[in-house]
């Protein structure tokens, strides 16, 4: 992901967690999506990307909703039996309480419907809260993309997530 991830440690709570609910992101999902984006990313998604994402039949584009509010997303476009996650963010107020996971979980479900074997992705070094998401998931780090980022400028790691 060619994006920055900016720090926030704000949190809600939730009663019951299961009441989340994970689902494919819909046009008018694109204002909630934008603002947590614009939130979290020095160089943030627009909404015209996403709207061309959601045309695409090779991409696979998830929310995490509460009611009518989306809470968190999570992007991969398929190349053949390769899934490479684009975009993951959850809102600020709703981080730590196993949203990402849950997406993470539903975009492989649908992965494995279409024939993905094999995932990439690319963090920031420094973003220590999704390598650890990633690799509680099963990715590994590959290798590392120099000055891959831009505001700040720092290295990517690459992460492969073989098998499901
Ligand atoms: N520091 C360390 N680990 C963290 C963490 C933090 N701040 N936040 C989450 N984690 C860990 C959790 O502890 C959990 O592991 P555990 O079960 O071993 O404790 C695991 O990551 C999954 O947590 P979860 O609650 O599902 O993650 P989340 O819903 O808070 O979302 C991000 C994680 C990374 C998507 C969220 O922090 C975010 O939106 N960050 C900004 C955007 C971003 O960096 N996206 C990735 C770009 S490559």
């Amino acid at each position: 992901m060619n994006r920055d991830a900016k720090e926030n440690t704000n949190e809600k709570n939730i009663d019951n967690k299961d009441v989340i609910g994970i689902r494919k992101m819909l046009l008018k999902d694109l204002p909630q999506v934008c603002e947590i984006e614009r939130q979290t990313f020095s160089v943030p998604w627009s909404e015209s990307a996403f709207e061309e994402s959601l045309k695409l039949p090779h991409a696979i584009f998830l929310v995490a909703y509460l009611g009518e509010q989306i809470l968190g997303y999570c992007g991969l476009y398929q190349v053949f039996n390769e899934g490479d996650i684009t975009n993951i963010a959850v809102s600020p107020d709703y981080r730590g309480m196993g949203i990402a996971g849950k997406l993470l979980e539903t975009v492989f479900a649908y992965s494995a419907e279409r024939g993905i074997e094999a995932f990439t992705l690319e963090v920031r070094e420094s973003n220590a809260p999704a390598i650890h998401l990633y690799s509680k998931y099963g990715f590994e780090q590959a290798g590392l993309r120099k000055n891959f980022y831009e505001k700040p400028k720092e290295h990517a790691v690459i992460m492969w997530k073989r098998g499901l």
